[in-house]
């Protein structure tokens, strides 16, 4: 049948218009995104519509006009059932497609010849040989790499190709892509940013989204970011159908016809293409029209598009052949009606229908027994074939013996395509399999012979990749299906590395301990040594969350010793994390004893080839220099990691996750840009949700102290819903209480900040975790302190009279958490300076004097300067600057303090904290504090003196109140005070209060 396709090809295709219709505004879209990458920003488009509205040909028809603009453009199309495709089908097919347009040499030279994974998919480019890291790691290791470095050399190509020229990356029915496509795809566009000039472009059927269909989730993680444009493609008016079937036609249609195809067609241009041709029947929907069509075709021809429907969506000539049992020329005289009458289209690789809907149609035309049969006759056709290549051949061969209901043939071809899947580092397909194999098992006597395996070693692997791909709940299922399996004292290793994996992964902490003791129980003898480390070390890892420490600290010595003796470097370094980060540096005092034990950790696990512990090494150690106060050593260790990750293509997993690491201490330090750059940085990376939920977090914390209250809020809610159901963790739950309490004391809503406060008291452990422990400690006690000086108006009911009780439970709390090393010293000082604020000023004692909280805050101040933390600083030295004020001495040391205040909150654009020193230098008369800040014009008359006193008129204070505020006497209170009422022309505080609210003279700055 060779060259076949030849002479068909040459046959016109009617019933498609050549003139493109309408769509301007669609190209013009694209064109604009176009430009944009060529101006070095990032742009994708995701082209949503339904079948057959015409996204393909608005592709295709962009595709010609960029590459008229000297762009290059790559199209790659996910295939449904997967039938023909391997997983990451579109992007293999962009590999092809490269390879055959440049050579092979040309893109292993754009990949700096790292091609190793990248050629799994196509092995024209170079022999895949298989890794060394993962032969001695076993092979189930850590596949995550291997995966990551292809998906790191997918990037890497189009970059490269980026920076020759623009690029198109066109990914088309998005609606039927595997999961690894999915992920793939997700990767590329999160990371847009570093592929200046290259545009993507996705379509996919918007009518076939159900529910629960997979893209919606990407559709919607993608959607978040900016750079990525949802459209959705409408079908054509009334006026563009007739042109379009002026352009099918060729001639003007008669305008009976032209309304009647519409009417019907609604404007969708694959219908009103088919209904042109059939419009004496009628026919109601497009498949019936699409069968009407082929039924007009000659019977042979019409067996053989049958034939056809069930290969997938390409068949090449040869395997037809062989299915059909057709010889050359009689395949081609049923092959010719076909192609003339534009049902498929020949191509040079073989045939593919015109449209899928038509293959569709096709493939639901065949009666149930046939399709069995027909799909048996593709997996012998195939089976028989020695020329193709195995691996894609096992993919294929799965399809087809699982469709044609052979289940000894469906079971024995799925376990080989499920090896296929992953030496492509495809491994959701691999689960997939795995999962079809044991659910085929016993309806299959000789599954063990076909696949030289026992049902629980299936289990066993499916638990193990499910672990390896996130999907915990499906790992403990089939860890849980396989321990029921496994005679336990013939096999007490196996056995007790499911319930370590089991145990790893439990959502109990409590459970998961569970399993790994009784793990343990089962490894007894010497021999097991090996695995009773790796027990010991999940163990020690798992009860660090909780309040056994010791416990924890045992487990991991005993897991270094053993897998000292057994040379196990993976558990070693495991072991070795745990135990650094259960040291003294959990309180927060640095030590050098710890960074040297993750030194030792890092190198273990860069023995084992594990970049997952070498990373959490990374992770540990930025973590233990941030909580002693070491914030630029913090900072740079994480960034390190960061990059050290996105080499390992780990940038969405760890690398998110250092990306807390690195934002934290640039908090600290007050580089806030930059931390937020950083969040937002990872946000886009599509984080896993617990780390998005972190990373909120810490950008709300900045919005709060930034003044942006509605942001800080809206982090502060989403955070919640992310870690909705995860379990709970100190360092998770403290930072979000801390900001729940920031937010609702910057909003004066003082009783809901107690009420949070206490909520935290009578559920938390606080003395766990000291390091998490003392921010949210000064955020409950500064809540407090407000709710307590705060004037009666500005405060709701009763914040004021349960302060006092809550401050003395904090107090108590505070005085058994540890408080070593300057970070949690400074905590510390700065909480006994808000308790000393918050006492009331009608109960005066020694204790709470001004002079004695003047010295608390500057103790403070000290403290934080030292640890270099310029935002506390900033606030210990406003209140420094107003204790000191309100006892009257000299200004010189509070006018010091306020200057310094001002330019801190100034730098950081911590607009609250800016404006209350601003306030307080006001008051004081202390000019340099005031930056900028209020302009006597405009402000009925009065002056930004007269204005501070109207604010505490407004707030009931009386003349003496209003005095002591403002460092005056009561005599030069009171005359300004009925200054105030005449400029207002009122006669009593009241009214004046009502006028200055009406006339908004208080929210002037
Ligand atoms: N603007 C247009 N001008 C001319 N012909 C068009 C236009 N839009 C679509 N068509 C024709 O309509 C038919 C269906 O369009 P197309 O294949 O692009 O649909 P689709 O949205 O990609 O469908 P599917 O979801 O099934 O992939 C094709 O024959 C195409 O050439
Ligand atoms: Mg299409």
């Amino acid at each position: 049948m060779s060259g076949g396709g030849g002479i068909l090809e040459d046959m016109s295709s009617r019933l498609t218009s050549p003139a493109f219709i309408g769509r301007k505004a669609e190209i013009a879209d694209l064109a604009a995104a176009f430009a944009t990458v060529r101006g070095g920003e990032p742009a994708a488009v995701l082209l949503g519509g339904e079948a057959g509205v015409g996204k393909s040909r608005l592709a295709a028809e962009f595709a010609g006009w960029a590459r008229a603009q000297g762009g290059r453009v790559l199209t790659g199309g996910c295939l449904e059932l997967g039938a023909t495709g391997l997983p990451f089908a579109p992007f293999t097919g962009v590999i092809r497609d490269l390879v055959r347009e440049d050579g092979a040499a040309a893109v292993s030279l754009l990949l700096g010849g790292r091609t190793r994974e990248i050629a799994r998919l196509l092995p024209d480019l170079g022999a895949a040989e298989p890794e060394p890291a993962e032969a001695a790691a076993g092979a189930d290791a850590y596949p995550g790499e291997g995966r990551g470095r292809l998906f790191e050399q997918m990037l890497t190509l189009v970059e490269q190709l980026g920076e020759r020229g623009p690029v198109v990356l066109v990914i088309e029915d998005l609606h039927w892509a595997d999961p690894s496509t999915r992920e793939l795809l997700a990767f590329l566009v999160s990371n847009q940013r570093v592929l200046p000039g290259v545009l993507i472009v996705a379509t996919f059927r918007s009518d076939e989204l159900h529910r629960t269909h997979p893209l919606r989730p990407l559709l919607a993680e993608l959607g978040r970011l900016a750079w990525v444009r949802r459209a959705e493609l409408p079908r054509l008016t009334r006026r563009e159908t007739a042109e379009l079937l002026t352009g099918v036609l060729g001639r003007e249609v008669e305008p009976k016809q032209a309304d009647s195809v519409f009417t019907r067609s609604e404007g969708n241009p694959l219908f009103a293409e088919e209904l042109l041709c059939c419009d004496d029947e009628l026919p109601d929907s497009l498949r019936d029209l699409v069968l009407a069509r082929v039924q007009r075709l000659p019977a042979a021809s019409q067996e053989l598009l049958r034939i056809a429907s069930a290969a997938g969506e390409r068949v090449g000539p040869a395997l037809l052949g062989a299915v059909s049992g057709l010889g050359d020329d009689e395949l081609e005289s049923a092959l010719r009606p076909a192609v003339a009458e534009n049902v498929l289209l020949a191509l040079p690789d073989g045939y593919a229908f015109r449209h899928a809907l038509i293959r569709e149609a096709m493939y639901e035309d065949l009666l149930p027994g046939e399709r069995s049969r027909v799909h048996a006759r593709f997996a012998k056709a195939i089976s028989a074939d020695t020329s193709r290549a195995v691996g894609r051949a096992a993919i294929q061969l799965a399809y087809h013996w699982y469709a044609a209901h052979e289940l000894g043939q469906a079971l024995e071809s799925a376990w080989q395509a499920g090896a296929e899947a992953k030496r492509v580092f495809a491994y959701a397909e691999q689960l997939s399999m795995l999962a079809r194999v044991s659910e085929l098992w016993d309806n299959v006597p000789d599954a063990a012979q076909r696949t030289g395996t026992s049902h629980d070693r299936v289990l066993e692997k499916a638990a193990l990749v499910a672990h390896l791909l996130g999907e915990e709940e499906r790992s403990r299922a089939f860890s849980s299906a396989a321990l029921a399996e496994i005679d336990a004292e013939a096999d007490p290793g196996r056995v007790a590395l499911l319930l370590e994996l089991r145990g790893r992964m439990c959502v109990e902490l409590e459970a998961g301990v569970t399993d790994l003791r009784a793990a343990l129980t089962m490894l007894g003898g010497d021999e097991h040594e090996r695995e009773r480390a790796m027990v010991l070390a999940t163990l020690a890892m798992q009860l660090k969350k909780t309040p056994a420490i010791a416990q924890a600290r045992s487990a991991a010595e005993q897991a270094l010793q053993l897998a000292e003796r057994t040379g196990d470097a993976a558990t070693q370094s495991s072991a070795l994390s745990t135990l650094a980060m259960l040291g003294p540096g959990r309180s927060g005092v640095f030590r050098d004893a710890e960074l040297q034990m993750l030194a030792k950790a890092r190198s273990a696990a860069a023995r084992a080839g594990d970049y997952h512990l070498m990373l959490r090494s990374a992770i540990n150690e930025s973590h233990i220099l941030e909580g002693a106060g070491q914030h630029e050593r913090a900072a740079e260790v994480a960034r390190d990691g960061i990059a050290e990750a996105a080499q390992y293509g780990l940038a969405r997993t760890q690398g998110t996750f250092l990306a807390i690491n690195l934002a934290e201490p640039l908090y600290s330090l007050g580089r806030w840009n930059e931390a937020v750059e950083v969040i937002e940085r990872a946000l886009d990376l599509s984080a896993p949700a617990a780390t998005r939920a972190s990373l909120l977090q810490l950008a709300g914390l900045i919005a709060v102290a930034r003044g942006e209250a509605d942001a800080a809020s809206q982090a502060s809610e989403t955070a919640a819903r992310l870690r909705a159901g995860s379990s709970y963790q100190p360092q998770h739950q403290l930072p979000a209480t801390r900001l729940q309490i920031d937010l609702f004391t910057a909003r004066h809503r003082y009783q809901e900040a107690l009420d949070t406060a206490r909520d935290l008291l009578r559920r938390h452990d606080l003395q766990a975790s000291p390091r998490y422990a003392w921010p949210v400690m000064v955020a409950a006690a500064r809540a407090a302190a407000e709710a307590v000086a705060a004037p009666a108006a500005a405060r709701d009911a009763g914040s004021a009279e349960t302060a006092p009780e809550l401050l003395s439970t904090l107090a108590a709390e505070a005085a058994k958490l540890e408080a070593e090393g300057p970070l949690h010293r400074a905590h510390q000082l700065t909480f006994t300076a808000e308790v000393l604020r918050a006492a009331r000023p009608e109960e005066p004692q020694a204790r709470t004097s001004p002079e004695n909280q003047a010295a608390a805050w500057e103790e403070a101040a000290a403290a934080w300067e030292a640890v270099g933390e310029p935002y506390p600083l900033a606030v210990a030295l406003f209140r420094a600057a107003e204790a000191q004020l309100a006892l009257g001495r000299p200004r010189d040391t509070a006018s010091r303090q306020l200057h310094r205040a001002a330019e801190i909150a100034a730098d950081l654009g911590a607009r609250p904290l800016g404006e209350m020193v601003a306030q307080l230098a006001r008051r004081a008369r202390i000019p340099a504090g005031d930056k900028g800040g209020a302009a006597a014009t405009a402000t009925g008359g009065l002056t930004p003196r007269e204005l501070d006193v109207l604010r505490l008129i407004a707030a009931g204070m009386s003349n003496a109140r209003i005095a002591s505020e403002l460092f005056i006497s009561p005599k030069t209170a009171s005359v300004h005070v009925s200054n105030i009422m005449s400029k207002l022309g009122v006669t009593s505080r009241g009214q004046a209060a009502a006028t200055a609210h009406e006339l908004r003279l208080l929210d002037l700055p």
